[in-house]
């Protein structure tokens, strides 16, 4: 088991390719204020993948994902799914952000069944789908009340059911589980990982923590400091291991160091932007 330098950006990878970036960036404001997040990003995510984006904060990785998702349009490039470019949110990308966006004026269980009855599933049909998710995610109990009575990381766990509940093309997923306990963390990664084997479906996902990469991930994408660009790239197939005990493997620790001496400088190159700004 190992991480294996891989270029993302390859010709060879369009043929087979779920979502092409080609030269996105993205630039906010204008004039003094204007702030360069993305510096051009080329990559080429293959259907199947379950790519995991690291980089320190501020380089720009929610900026590439609401690009993605269709809420931000690119200053420069082009991001396109299944041979279309993006130009706006569509229910094939289920989306769950750092903070899950979920209707307040709805129940849990009307949140999560508001995609599969938008997608035109019977009223019983899309409330038995979202049974089964919130079974999931561990809020059986909670069905009936409204997301403002739950904790923030249940709410997060309302806001992951309610995008798997469309079963979407490709799920893009902004740090999901930085709010939730250790435990909880763990049992979600398990069973993402599950229904991504099952599905066979695309994952983008941001997270800060490189055990979560290491253990989840097909590639690894490293992003420098702002603005933020592609540092490296990588294979992984821990993620095909499953013993329990993978972590603390020497094969583990040392991919771990390659990626922590990655990031290190990258952090460090953050930190001093943010004392000049
Ligand atoms: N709507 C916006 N208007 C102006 N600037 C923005 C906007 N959204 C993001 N930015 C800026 O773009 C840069 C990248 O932000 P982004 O949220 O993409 O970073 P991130 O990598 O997701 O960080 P974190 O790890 O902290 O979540 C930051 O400097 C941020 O201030
Ligand atoms: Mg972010």
């Amino acid at each position: 088991m190992s991480i294996q330098p891989v270029s993302m950006s390859s010709k060879s990878r369009a043929d087979r390719a779920k979502l092409i970036l080609n030269g996105v960036s993205k630039r906010f404001g204008n004039g003094a204020d204007a702030v360069q997040a993305l510096e051009p990003v080329d990559l080429v995510v293959e259907n199947g993948d379950f790519v995991c984006i690291v980089g320190p904060s501020g380089c720009g990785k929610s900026t590439l994902l609401s690009i993605v998702a269709g809420f931000e349009t690119p200053s420069s490039g082009s991001a396109i799914l299944d041979g279309k470019k993006i130009l706006a949110p569509g229910a094939e990308r289920g989306v769950v952000f750092q903070q899950g966006a979920l209707f307040n004026w709805m129940t849990v269980r009307d949140n999560v069944a508001f995609g599969p009855q938008a997608m035109g599933k019977s009223r019983e049909a899309s409330l038995s789908v979202a049974a089964r998710y919130l079974e999931l995610v561990g809020l059986t109990s909670f069905s009936h009340r409204y997301p403002y009575e739950l904790s923030g990381g249940m709410q997060q766990r309302v806001a992951i059911a309610r995008a798997l509940a469309n079963e979407p093309e490709i799920l893009l997923m902004d740090e999901p589980f930085a709010a939730l306990d250790y435990q909880t963390r763990e049992l979600l990664q398990e069973e993402i990982h599950s229904i991504w084997k099952r599905t066979a479906s695309t994952v983008l996902w941001i997270t800060h923590s490189i055990d979560e990469a290491l253990v989840l991930a097909t590639h690894i994408v490293v992003m420098s400091a702002r603005p933020g660009r592609i540092k490296a790239t990588f294979e992984s197939d821990f993620s095909k291991n499953t013993d329990p005990m993978l972590t603390t493997t020497v094969e583990f620790a040392d991919a771990k160091r390659q990626i922590v001496a990655l990031l290190r400088q990258e952090s460090i190159e953050a930190q001093r932007q943010e004392i000049n700004l």
